[in-house]
């Protein structure tokens, strides 16, 4: 009780949809950023959480972040930090050698700048939902698995469906549904950038979706290029409705959900974790 007596919440203008926005983040002409915390020794020793969003214009959004870690840990070492969607969590093993790990450097960037836990939603490097330590922070990785499977079952009323994640990462999103992994996914990096398409994507049993409806779940859908390849196979193996739900709608790209509706998927749907416009993507707000 006292504790929560003594906890003060920082939402910055990115996340003015969870608490009005309290401190202010502004730009020069050359785009570098400013931060100002107006109310900053009303801070002094007391438990603080931020609220900001990292995506997108990541680098730009990790900087201000810092910038404001400078100012609070000056007043308070119980500096806690909530952003829904992680950026640079996927490079987070050395596939090739010599490759730098950002989901290390992340992670060890917010520890030594004075952030005591962080709290996201299916964090790409994390396995399920739980507490986690990562280059010494503490992550809190809550999943929107309950929620997107929620919509699914609105979605399709009466009628049965099955649950199906395009790869292992993903899989314990079908952990409270019946439901398949679908666990080989390999991925060919373009000549150019690092630019990847989806290779092939079986599974060791084969997919018993002769005319079943299908709810894909996924952690993020960036070029869509593993839904899109998902749902043609399994309308190639007798699929009846398919309908794609994840929680983070990265859609890097030209009208990627367009491209997505086009493929044979009936509806995509994700959470607030990314502001999105795009008015084709049913989006789910996420209750903190
Ligand atoms: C990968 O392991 C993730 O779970 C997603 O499947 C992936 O990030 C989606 O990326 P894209 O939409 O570019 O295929």
């Amino acid at each position: 009780m006292l504790y929560n007596l003594c906890m003060l919440k920082l939402f910055t203008p990115y996340a003015s949809d969870f608490g009005r926005a309290n401190l202010t983040i502004k730009h020069f002409p050359d785009t570098e950023s400013y931060v100002l915390i107006p109310q900053i020794k009303s801070l002094k020793n007391k438990k603080v959480i931020i609220y900001n969003r990292l995506y997108p214009e990541p680098e730009k959004r990790i900087f201000e972040l810092l910038l404001i870690l400078s100012r609070v840990k000056e007043e308070t070492k119980h500096i806690e930090l909530f952003v829904p969607y992680l950026p640079y969590a996927r490079q987070d093993r050395e596939n090739k050698k010599g490759e730098a790990l950002s989901a290390d450097v992340l992670c060890g960037i917010l520890k030594s700048s004075g952030v005591k836990k962080l709290t996201t939603y299916d964090c790409h490097f994390l396995p399920k939902p739980g507490i986690f330590i990562r280059n010494d922070l503490t992550i809190e990785n809550k999943s929107a698995g309950t929620e997107l499977l929620a919509y699914a079952k609105k979605y399709f009323g009466k009628e049965e469906f099955c649950v199906v994640s395009p790869d292992q990462g993903a899989s314990y999103f079908t952990d409270n549904a019946q439901g398949f992994t679908m666990n080989k996914k390999r991925r060919r990096v373009k000549e150019h950038g690092l630019e990847t398409e989806i290779h092939s994507m079986e599974c060791d049993n084969e997919l018993d979706v002769k005319g079943k409806n299908i709810c894909i779940l996924d952690d993020i859908v960036a070029s869509g290029g593993t839904i899109i390849y998902a749902a043609k196979h399994l309308k190639k193996l007798g699929a009846k409705k398919i309908i794609v739900g994840a929680t983070h709608g990265v859609f890097c790209g030209d009208k990627i959900a367009e491209k997505i509706l086009k493929s044979s998927c009936s509806r995509i749907f994700v959470t607030n974790s990314i502001l999105n416009q795009d008015k084709v993507v049913k989006v789910l707000n996420l209750e903190i």
